[in-house]
């Protein structure tokens, strides 16, 4: 049999000596395996005499569990460097895209639109789109605002390519939308227009990129009585309360006659808006009876249709809803306020659920 102290020296200083986890395994192999040196010298013991087996046997059991628990430990000891060699390399790409199921928010962008929508919607408008990048034609000329006309400087535009009436533009709101419904469809017609719109300004509130609401209806008999019936209906739904004051100013829009712009009540007490009450006036859209060269422009006979458009900022009403203080914020992209002002994706609008009553609270 094999000098057994020698025997454990040289196992113990192999298992010292071993520098990863396969080391570690074969002398395990080696010494404690089917056919190791530990395991070969226990099958000897049978050729012994009693005594001499006993002793033997004793030793071999201890120097077998000796060499078992110094395998045990030094393996201990590679798994906690390995551990701290993970935690120092791996790192957490923070720009993955998070699991939207968990923690996505709608944008009060997206929630306002589906708000007003659902309300829209209820009352029997279709949904009509238009193209972001517009010609001078349907953003302009079509909507009786000729070259040169004065009223082009109203809008801040950004110009892509072209020349005169082949010019190319961002659109700078969704009325281009109105001209594109009529000209593709016959009256009756009434329509929301969605959509983002550009104009070259950026301050608290105005983003060079915005959203517009566009409202027309063309019909045989509308007149304004139905553009304030239609609006009021809408105020009162979106910012859901029974009563709100409202008032039309004359204003001016070349494409409307004649024009008005919208105010509703609110008051501005400790700073504070609210909607809904008070001595004060909030303007919040543009509105009007289409003019007839409009409805001319699309070959829409104007003895016997008329009809009524208005236009509203999207994220404008979000901030009086929502009590967000700054238009910039919305395109700024930053999680924090997402998860702050945005919903949560399946309490989606409607007018029998509510419109944002569960919203409000994940907020
Ligand atoms: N297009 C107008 C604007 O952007 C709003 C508007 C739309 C006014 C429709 C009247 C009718 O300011």
């Amino acid at each position: 049999m094999e000098n057994i102290e020698q025997l454990r020296i040289e196992l113990i200083s192999s298992v010292d000596k071993a520098e990863n986890m396969s080391a570690l395994e074969e002398i395990r192999i080696s010494a404690l395996g089917k056919k190791g040196r530990i395991t070969g010298m226990m099958k000897t013991l049978g050729s012994l005499n009693k005594e001499e087996r006993k002793e033997a046997g004793q030793t071999l059991n201890k120097l077998k569990n000796e060499v078992a628990n110094a395998i045990d430990s030094r393996k201990n000891i590679f798994e906690e460097t390995e551990l701290d060699v993970r935690l120092a390399t791996e790192k957490v790409d923070v720009t993955l895209p998070i699991r939207p199921e968990s923690h996505g928010r709608i944008h009060p962008t997206s929630q306002t639109l589906d708000e007003i929508v659902a309300i829209f919607g209820q009352m029997g408008f279709d949904i009509a789109e238009g193209p972001d990048i517009e010609d001078d034609f349907h953003n302009f000329t079509a909507l009786n605002i000729p070259q040169n006309h004065p009223a082009r400087q109203m809008h801040d535009t950004f110009y892509i390519a072209g020349e005169d009436e082949n010019k190319h533009l961002l659109r700078t709101h969704t009325s281009p939308v109105q001209i594109r419904s009529m000209i593709k469809q016959k009256p009756p017609i009434k329509i929301i227009a969605p959509g983002r719109t550009y104009r070259c300004d950026s301050d608290i509130t105005h983003t060079p990129m915005f959203h517009q609401i566009e409202g027309l209806v063309i019909d045989k008999t509308s007149h304004m009585g139905h553009l304030k019936g239609c609006l009021l209906e809408f105020i009162k739904a979106y910012f859901e309360i029974d009563e709100v004051p409202i008032r039309f100013r004359p204003s001016f829009f070349p494409f409307t006659e004649p024009s008005a712009e919208m105010d509703i009540g609110c008051s501005r007490k400790g700073g504070e808006l609210k909607i809904g009450a008070g001595e004060g006036w909030l303007e919040i859209l543009g509105c009007g009876m289409v003019h007839p060269n409009v409805l001319a422009s699309c070959g829409i006979d104007t003895d016997e249709y008329q009809g009524f458009a208005f236009g509203l900022g999207l994220e404008r009403i979000a901030m009086l809803k929502y009590g967000i203080p700054d238009l910039r914020t919305f395109f700024e992209t930053d999680l924090r306020w997402l998860k702050h002002y945005g919903f949560v994706p399946l309490d989606i609008p409607s007018m029998t659920r509510g419109l944002s009553m569960t919203g409000g609270t994940a907020r």
